[in-house]
């Protein structure tokens, strides 16, 4: 069965990807079901679910370092975080077609170090490595590495897209021609010559691999201002997001798309993957049901005083979590009382004046407005209706595929496999076997890699007619009033 009729245009595919989280507030550390999330057995368990049900990626966020809250570890997060290639490079030991995404910044790393992290991993899974670049916002990451603050926001996006244009160059020089790309040439050799001048790196060196089978490791990039969306349209394949409703995905997709073209690249060439949850049932009202029995679990009382906190910027541990919100304003000065977390609100005023005047109204304790205010459960309901859901999202343009967040590890993503997959496969929207050619481009339904040179070359046409017409700012103007749209809705997420 499909949900569209047959003279209209074949339905777009569902794709599906699997978060292993990280630090978190979605993880229910509480329940007994709940396995490390450092052992090697827990990545493996999770990376073979995610491909049983033929999912593209694995995909791995970073922190370097472990958020905290007033000054500690804030223990309501998990502690602790191996290093990601080291994992992915594991992962890809038990895995054969599963693609490996790893977060790196682009802040505090160095081209040639990381471009051979991610060579060697390609190698190692024989195409299915991934770099989700990142850009890490602030200094208290900066002090592992006595860079403190160094960069500001554009410069951080400035120095990213010179990074990867060095990486690309790094990886292209490795031999000429890789097994997956086509070339009869025989065997890659290592040692190619590259070089790289720029604004921020002046390198050149001998890379030590051989091309890998997908030349260029595939780009992620999470990031959602102007610039960040910018860097995405003209550097990256997969964008990783937290516009996971269908208006506001609609409206994401299609601000990127317009990017897209001043890039010179259609709307397939760039894959949007929103983070989301899930809890199903076996009727609608059981799935409901179960839905607010996981947020009771994720938000504890002391977890929603916290939650608080980080928007008040002030010590709340007087509160009550059963009782009402408090009378005090936010301290405005105060938005670091977490380190080591991306905010998404800027001011906190008119934010604490509307969940206060909603609890009023509604009649809800401290606890029950964080339980509806801050991330919601993104499907939730039947199997069937779920894939459903899914499908309209996907259909709509409101997405290419998910990246699911389970709430449980390592056993969160069991019963999607065994029960969505299948409805979607029936839907004649999700495959039913991994596609040719082995590598995560090929999962993901991208065309090969394409050289630095044309990426370059695009960048700086786009950038010319961009001076020329004015036409970056209509469009950053337009995703301004949509991301003020998004504050309106009072929606908190941390997914680092
Ligand atoms: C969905 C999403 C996921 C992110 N994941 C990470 C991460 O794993 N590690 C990290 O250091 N930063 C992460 N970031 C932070 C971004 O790299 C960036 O520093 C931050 O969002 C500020 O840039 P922006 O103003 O363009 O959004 C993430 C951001 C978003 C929106």
């Amino acid at each position: 069965m499909t949900t569209h009729p047959a003279h209209s245009a074949p339905a777009r595919e569902v794709h599906l990807a699997a978060h292993f989280p990280g630090v978190n507030n979605t993880t229910v550390w509480t329940d007994p079901a709940g396995g490390s999330h450092i052992d090697f057995d827990s990545f493996e368990r999770f990376a073979r679910t995610a491909e049983a049900g033929l999912f593209d990626f694995l995909f791995l966020a970073e922190g370097l370092r472990l958020r905290e809250h007033k000054g500690e570890i804030f223990d309501l997060d998990v502690v602790g975080r191996p290093e990601t290639a080291t994992v992915l490079a594991a992962v890809a030991q038990v895995t054969e077609r599963l693609g490996l995404a790893g977060t790196f910044s682009a802040t505090f790393n160095e081209p040639f170090d990381l471009a051979r992290k991610l060579g060697t991993l390609d190698h190692l899974s024989a195409g299915r490595a991934a770099w989700n670049v990142v850009t890490t916002n602030n200094a208290f990451t900066g002090a592992n590495f006595r860079r403190g603050g160094y960069l500001d926001h554009a410069d951080r996006y400035a120095r990213a897209e010179d990074f990867i244009s060095a990486a690309r160059t790094i990886w292209e020089s490795g031999g000429d021609e890789a097994a997956g790309a086509g070339g009869d040439a025989g065997p890659a050799q290592p040692g190619g010559r590259f070089a790289h001048s720029s604004r921020f790196f002046d390198i050149e060196g001998r890379y030590p691999l051989p091309r890998s089978r997908q030349v260029h490791p595939v780009i992620f990039q999470a990031g959602d201002s102007p610039d960040g969306r910018d860097f995405a349209a003209g550097s990256a394949d997969v964008i990783f997001t937290r516009h996971s409703e269908l208006e506001e995905g609609r409206a994401f997709y299609a601000d990127i798309s317009r990017r897209l073209a001043r890039f010179g690249r259609g709307e397939d060439e760039l894959k949007i993957y929103p983070g989301v949850t899930f809890v199903l049932g076996d009727t609608e009202a059981e799935a409901h049901e179960r839905a607010a029995h996981v947020r009771r679990q994720q938000v504890s009382g002391p977890g929603a005083i916290a939650f608080l906190e980080q928007l008040w910027g002030r010590d709340l541990t007087a509160c009550d979590p059963d009782g009402p919100l408090p009378e005090i304003d936010p301290d405005f000065d105060n938005a670091d009382i977490t380190r080591g977390r991306v905010r998404h609100v800027k001011d906190p005023r008119p934010v604490a004046r509307a969940w206060r005047e909603r609890a009023e109204a509604e009649g809800l304790s401290i606890r029950e407005l964080v339980i509806e205010v801050s991330a919601r459960h993104s499907f939730v309901g039947t199997p069937g209706r779920v894939a459903e859901q899914m499908n309209e999202y996907v259909q709509q343009r409101a997405a290419d595929g998910f990246i699911l967040i389970p709430h449980l590890t390592p056993g969160g993503l069991d019963e999607f496999v065994a029960r969505v997959v299948p409805e979607l496969q029936e839907r004649g929207v999700y495959r039913t076997e991994y596609p040719e050619g082995g590598m995560l481009r090929d999962n993901l339904g991208l065309a090969g890699y394409r050289p630095e040179a044309q990426w370059a070359a695009a960048r700086a046409a786009a950038r010319a007619a961009e001076h020329s017409i004015g036409e970056r700012s209509a469009a950053d103007e337009h995703s301004t009033e949509h991301s003020t749209q998004s504050q309106a809705a009072e929606k908190e997420t941390a997914h680092v």
